[in-house]
């Protein structure tokens, strides 16, 4: 007995020091080996008479046990140290940059989108959305075209394929504009968005392709002005090309959906290729087409034209791209090509942002 507790107490003491995983399983193999001290031990009991056997049977069993209970929590405790040794060393810094090359890029049409999103956002503006196969009512009808209007032709529409007695008549969307309707039908004023997207017309060539972006912005409210659609344009002008400085020309013109319907000419800087103040500017870009949105329209989607006013605009995405990061081929936007891409596409790492000075 008095043997069992000293091998025990000796073999304890060893497990305990033991640093390492190799130290440890060098104990293990001394104790339980083939020719280790408690292995050997057991064996004695086969050469023993059954008295001895009933005293030392339980002792050498009772050893085995609390020494195979000592190692396997030393192994625990050992392989623990060693998984926070190594999670410490491989501890990574989050907030080191990106290693480049990152693969891929953010379409100069996205990366327009996004920083309209961020300006607009920035002047309480929400982003809204509508379908692309759209129907005729929302397209046309209720935005104050009706079947037989001329603007209808003008728009050169992809029609999509029905059945031909069929009440309702599909197209491919012809411009953002039907968002509007959709707005204005889907929630109370006050109403304040944006809705960029894909448009669709039949016509191609340098360009023009038949796939485009539009951005369309509506604001309905209570006495609401032209001056606050001039502000508003001013203030996105300002953001988007990144100038202090930006004279506006409204000059007269005609949409169905707008009454009075102005369309906006930014004063241009030949010099820096950017818009410019009154002083710089040396000609006029005609960027926008807008007005104050038509009574009938308002009435159209269920509001009182009495009680509620608003202004809306549209433009194209792709032109506000051309514009902003001087790029020639309209047709080259939707070329998938993948040298293109990579020489005009922005780091997906890189979002625009007010805060950052990516857009303003
Ligand atoms: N929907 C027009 C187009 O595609 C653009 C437009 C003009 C939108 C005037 C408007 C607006 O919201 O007020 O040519």
């Amino acid at each position: 007995m008095t043997d069992t507790s000293q091998l025990q107490a000796d073999i304890l003491a060893q497990i305990d020091v033991a640093s390492a995983p190799d130290a440890l399983e060098a104990v293990r193999v001394a104790a339980m080996g083939k020719q280790g001290s408690i292995t050997l031990l057991l064996k004695t009991l086969g050469g023993m008479s059954p008295e001895e056997r009933a005293v030392n049977g339980p002792a050498f069993n009772g050893l085995r046990e609390t020494v195979t209970a000592a190692l396997s929590a030393k192994k625990a405790a050992l392989d623990e140290a060693a998984l926070n040794a190594k999670l410490a060393a491989e501890t990574q810094d989050m907030t080191l940059p990106v290693a480049l090359p990152a693969t891929g890029s953010v379409h100069p049409v996205s990366q327009v989108m996004d920083e309209l999103a961020e300006i607009f956002a920035d002047m309480g503006f929400a982003v809204a959305s509508g379908p692309e196969i759209e129907d005729d009512w929302h397209n046309f009808t209720a935005l104050n075209i009706p079947e037989s209007h001329p603007a209808r032709a003008m728009h050169d529409t992809f029609y999509v394929d029905g059945k031909p007695d069929a009440e309702t008549k599909y197209v491919l969307r012809t411009h953002t504009s039907p968002v509007q309707i959709r707005t204005m039908m889907g929630q109370k004023p006050p109403i304040r968005i944006i809705a960029p997207g894909r448009v669709y017309r039949s016509d191609s060539d340098a360009t023009h392709t038949p796939m485009f972006h539009q951005i369309e912005g509506l604001v309905i409210d209570k006495g609401i002005t032209l001056a606050h659609l001039r502000w508003t344009l001013e203030t996105f002008i300002k953001a988007f090309f990144e100038v202090d400085d930006v004279v506006l020309r409204f000059r007269p013109s005609y949409f169905p959906f707008t009454e009075p319907s102005v369309e906006v000419d930014v004063g241009y800087s030949s010099k820096t290729n950017k818009p410019a103040g009154a002083g710089q500017a040396d000609k006029w870009l005609e960027v926008l087409g807008s007005g104050m949105v038509h009574p009938r329209v308002i009435a159209a989607c269920g509001l009182d034209p009495d009680e509620w006013q608003g202004f809306a605009f549209g433009t194209g995405v792709d032109r506000l791209a051309m514009l902003k990061y001087g790029l020639t081929d309209l047709r080259a936007f939707f070329d998938g090509d993948i040298k293109w891409l990579k020489h005009h596409g922005f780091s997906a790492f890189d979002l625009p942002s007010i805060s950052a000075g990516a857009v303003l």
